[in-house]
């Protein structure tokens, strides 16, 4: 789904992040998973004055408020996912929605339980960064934690009639997500790791000796350090391809005002 016609820069990021948001919602298993991670913990949510972090629609807080939490503070930056999400869930006198950005959020009370989905398909490029520089402590994050994994693979094994070979190795240097089918290979190494309270880890492993001539990566988001749900499994999320040039690499992540962290990939 792309936007056609010519928006100013405002309009457009706004129906551009509307477009990104909608999608994630073809994902059933993210939804499950999440419903799931929030049951689990539904001793911490009765009774528990609770926030969703970029609520979207509000399915999560109608979760929160079914699972009988006291008050649910739902934050939403994108003024049009806001005004569905106000549509969706109607008047709740234990509901109250806020069209704003969580950094400047400042919560009446404090918040016991805190849900957000914030993880980006290379973990910290969406929003884990605003969950860093929170200006409030929450008393529990769901989820706390996610790693980015990656793999080796050979391009005989992923490349097919369209994306052969030789055109994939026209992308060295570049990252390109959803390239291929073959989304459920097994990562071997945990490139980064975020955990709320200790925030983001990178260490690149060194690809000496190691065969393959494709690097992959994908998302696992965990909480307590068991996977709830990862890439491929959950659509929402694609595998990032590239060809491997090197033994080594190096990744950060750029924090380009609100909107956003970037990847910064290099083969060294
Ligand atoms: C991946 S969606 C998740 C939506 C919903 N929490 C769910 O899991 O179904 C992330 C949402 O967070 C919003 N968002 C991202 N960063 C935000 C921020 N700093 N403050 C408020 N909303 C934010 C986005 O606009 C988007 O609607």
């Amino acid at each position: 789904m792309d936007i056609v016609n010519r928006l100013s820069p405002r309009q457009f990021r706004t129906y551009d992040d509307l477009l990104a948001f909608l999608s994630i919602y073809d994902d059933r298993n993210r939804l499950r998973a999440y419903r799931q991670l929030l049951r689990a913990h539904h001793h911490r949510i009765r009774g528990a004055v609770c926030l969703e972090a970029g609520c979207g629609l509000g399915y999560l807080s109608e979760e929160l408020l079914r699972l009988g939490a006291r008050r649910v503070y739902a934050v939403e930056r994108n003024r049009l996912l806001f005004r569905l999400a106000r549509q969706r869930l109607g008047q709740c006198d234990r509901l109250q929605l806020f069209c704003t950005d969580l950094s400047t959020f400042s919560p009446p009370e404090p918040i016991e339980v805190l849900v957000h989905d914030f993880y980006g398909m290379m973990l910290y490029d969406e929003d884990l960064w605003t969950l860093d520089h929170l200006p409030f402590q929450p008393g529990l994050v769901l989820p706390d934690g996610g790693y980015l994994m990656a793999g080796l693979t050979e391009s005989s094994r992923v490349c097919d009639r369209t994306v052969t070979p030789e055109i994939f190795q026209a992308f060295a240097g570049v990252l390109v997500s959803g390239l291929f089918d073959a989304e459920d290979l097994p990562g071997r190494w945990h490139v980064a790791r975020w955990h709320f309270g200790e925030g983001l880890q990178i260490s690149p492993p060194d690809l000496s000796g190691e065969p393959g001539d494709v690097l992959f990566f994908y998302l696992s988001v965990t909480h307590g350090n068991k996977e709830i749900c990862r890439a491929g499994y959950c659509s929402n999320w694609p595998y990032i391809w590239t060809p491997r040039i090197g033994d080594h690499f190096s990744l950060t992540f750029q924090r380009r005002s609100n909107y956003g962290t970037e990847v910064v990939f290099r083969w060294l």
